[in-house]
């Protein structure tokens, strides 16, 4: 007899992450693929943050300073905060761990928008907790209403990811004053803004960061991983009154950034070029790809992030092998709650065109017609 995990952990869904290019390749017997899976950089890492790296791994002996003093004393002065306001994590999903794990206890409540990011129910999931998803409005806006009316005394995280992965939709500055100033005192609210260097452009897009140097008590989150491509080194930021990261700091690993991910990351804050870069590459291909997509029998929504997503006229998960024979990588939304979508990174011309090439194969063969037959693949 094996032992039991405990009932909540039996339970769970595991996040089911983007497939890595060596897999796919792997398993067609392809080279080349390319992956539009992850909302990734597709311009690789800030090279400042990749030489910061290469010096820091040389010490890699000794352990990295558990609060990341040098990064929190940046990111603070670069946001009119103080350090013991920022608290770092192996990704901004870590901080979302570690946020649920240290206000819900079993049975508590999360709070969020339908189809929020998918790590927040994986979280509150391994913390027995429940989520609330609530129904959005058009185009995926919160209903702040909505979200106001199922408070509860169990409540104690009202989440949103602004802009939300994978849908694309946001809550206007408005939505967000609204919602911070009618929740009760016991619900902390968390702004996930993975995405912020690219949603900001957008005119009634808010920068939650305003409202706690206002005052009020929330945690905002953000990451290194998306504009700044440091993925893979896992580290993330975020940004709430000492007391919440007081009581978050005894929740979180004593360790858990590493001294070559805090270095990379001061780099990369530093490295203004490629962050500008990367911030007109995902303006114009996004604005490239929505064009295109209008196109094609498909239907994709808008979105403040660098990712689309994408609903076709059938269920993707039998035409998601047709796209990765054919070298592209794509996510496929079921999880989600979205069986006839897949979510598309923006990636460099070249990687779009790739994909498009891919599409146009797809439609060709018949594929997205409703009453198309099963591909072979799929059998
Ligand atoms: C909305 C949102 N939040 C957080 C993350 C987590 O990013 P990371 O853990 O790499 O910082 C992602 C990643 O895709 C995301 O889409």
């Amino acid at each position: 007899m094996i032992p039991s995990p405990r009932p909540s952990v039996s339970k769970l869904a595991p996040y089911v992450p983007g497939r890595p290019i060596e897999e796919v390749e792997a398993e067609y017997g392809i080279g080349g693929a390319v992956k539009l899976a992850s909302n990734e950089n597709p311009l690789g890492p800030s090279p400042r943050a990749v030489a910061a790296a290469l010096t820091a791994v040389r010490e890699v002996n000794r352990y990295p300073d558990g609060s990341g003093t040098v990064l929190r004393r940046a990111l603070a002065a670069r946001h009119g905060l103080s350090p013991d306001q920022v608290i770092l994590g192996g990704g901004s999903s870590e901080l979302i761990d570690i946020a649920v794990r240290t206000y819900l206890e079993p049975g508590d409540e999360l709070l969020a928008p339908a189809a929020i990011f998918r790590m927040f129910p994986v979280a509150v999931g391994r913390a027995g907790g429940t989520i609330v998803e609530v129904p959005t409005l058009a185009g995926f806006r919160p209903d702040v209403d909505a979200l106001l009316a199922r408070v509860g005394s169990r409540t104690r995280i009202l989440a949103l990811a602004n802009p939300n992965n994978p849908t694309g939709g946001y809550a206007t500055r408005g939505d967000l004053e609204r919602l911070l100033r009618a929740l009760p005192d016991h619900v902390l609210p968390v702004v996930d803004e993975a995405y912020f260097e690219f949603a900001r452009e957008t005119g009634d897009y808010p920068d939650a960061l305003d409202a706690l140097r206002g005052g009020r008590p929330l945690l905002v989150l953000r990451t290194f991983s998306k504009l700044h491509g440091l993925a893979g080194l896992r580290i993330g930021y975020g940004f709430a009154p000492l007391e919440v990261v007081a009581a978050m700091n005894k929740v979180r690993e004593p360790f858990n950034t590493t001294s070559v991910a805090q270095a990379a990351a001061l780099a990369a804050l530093d490295d203004a070029e490629h962050a500008e870069r990367t911030r007109a590459l995902v303006r114009t291909e996004r604005a490239f790809l929505l064009a295109e997509l209008a196109r094609r029998p498909v239907t994709a929504h808008p979105s403040l992030g660098n990712f689309l997503l994408v609903d076709l006229p059938v269920p993707y998960a039998p035409v998601d092998p047709e796209f990765a024979r054919r070298g592209v990588i794509l996510r496929p939304m079921a999880g989600w709650g979205f069986p006839r979508s897949f979510r598309l990174s923006v990636g460099t011309r070249d990687e779009n065109v790739r994909f498009l090439g891919a599409l146009d194969d797809v439609i060709g063969a018949g594929l997205l017609r409703p009453e198309a037959p099963v591909p072979a693949s799929a059998r």
